[in-house]
């Protein structure tokens, strides 16, 4: 049986900012072997562990699309003091690099069809929003879900995550994107003011509607908060939650709420489960 604590070896592809502050690189790998290539299947909210030999390892959401077999996209953001973020963000093409996984569970998406679905997302908690929404509008699966609605937050438009895939999916009548920065910016031509309250004069009805929401804790709150008052019900509203991990599998009882571990049973909970778990201020 395969060791699960033991990398496979993947090399950067590719490699581009996507940020006006420079702290967000988007990372295109591929699998040195091509077994390793046929057997990493994953389902969209699932997450896998990217490592540099003696440097450490880390979470990070997968972003690609998993009908996306040429490569496999992560975003990561640099912490100025965090070791393994600084040290991705200086690898260069061509470098080679560790990756475990697929890990976590990933969105319900067998119950989320012939759902109109919500997506909102903001940071780079877009990651895995972006692979659910080249999913969910890829041809073959387009069909089996009503109206989408996609939120995207960011500080301002330097901010704004994967501008050509917002651009790309915007010139498409069968998805909604409502994309907005915190403060007035001189021709900017979308929404201004936080996910939230932009949420609540735009949100889609909730009759039928599932919502997914990432982002930073305060936006998750808030928006939650928003949802539950126009009446979402607690099972339709999911969420991915971020903790600190170790093994990724659980095994080494580092990232548990209650009796589920994060990394297993999670990152992706309903409002409903996370209630349950007492592990909400909403
Ligand atoms: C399921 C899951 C999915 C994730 N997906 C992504 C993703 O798609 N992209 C991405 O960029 N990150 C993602 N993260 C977060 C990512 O794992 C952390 O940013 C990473 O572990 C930091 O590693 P490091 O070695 O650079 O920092 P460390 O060396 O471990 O930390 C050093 C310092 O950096 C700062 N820091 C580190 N992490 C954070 C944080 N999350 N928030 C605020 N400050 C922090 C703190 O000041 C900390 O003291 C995800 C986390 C989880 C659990
Ligand atoms: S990270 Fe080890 S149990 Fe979740």
């Amino acid at each position: 049986m395969k060791n699960p604590y033991v990398p496979m070896p993947v090399k950067l592809k590719a490699v581009r900012l996507e940020n006006e502050t420079g702290d967000l690189k988007t990372f295109d790998l591929v699998f040195v072997n091509s077994g390793d290539a046929e057997n990493f299947k994953f389902v969209c909210g699932q997450f896998a562990m990217l490592s540099i030999n003696g440097v450490g390892e880390a979470p990070f959401g997968i972003a690609s699309s998993p009908l996306t077999k040429e490569v496999l996209r992560f975003t990561v953001k640099k912490y100025p003091k965090g070791v393994l973020t600084t040290a991705l963000h200086n690898l260069s093409e061509g470098s080679t690099l560790g990756l475990r996984g697929p890990l976590g569970n990933g969105f319900p998406l067998e119950k989320m069809t012939s759902k109109n679905l919500l997506v909102v997302g903001g940071g780079f908690a877009l990651t895995t929003l972006r692979a659910l929404t080249k999913y969910v509008l890829h041809e073959k699966n387009r069909p089996h879900y009503g109206d989408i609605t996609l939120f995207v937050a960011a500080r301002d438009p330097g901010e704004m995550l994967y501008k050509d895939d917002l651009a790309e999916w915007s010139k498409r009548n069968d998805i909604e994107i409502v994309q907005t920065i915190d403060k007035p910016v001189e021709d900017w031509p979308h929404k201004v003011g936080f996910a939230a309250p932009v949420l609540k004069d735009l949100a889609p009805s909730a009759q039928n509607t599932t919502a997914v929401v990432c982002g930073p804790p305060i936006m998750i709150e808030t928006c939650i908060k928003v949802l539950a008052g126009l009446h979402f019900p607690d099972e339709e509203i999911i969420t991915s939650l971020e903790m600190k991990m170790k093994c990724g599998i659980g095994k080494c009882g580092r990232c548990n709420i209650g009796s589920k571990y994060i990394c297993k049973d999670g990152p992706v909970f309903t409002y409903k489960q996370l209630k349950e778990l007492n592990s909400v201020t909403v």
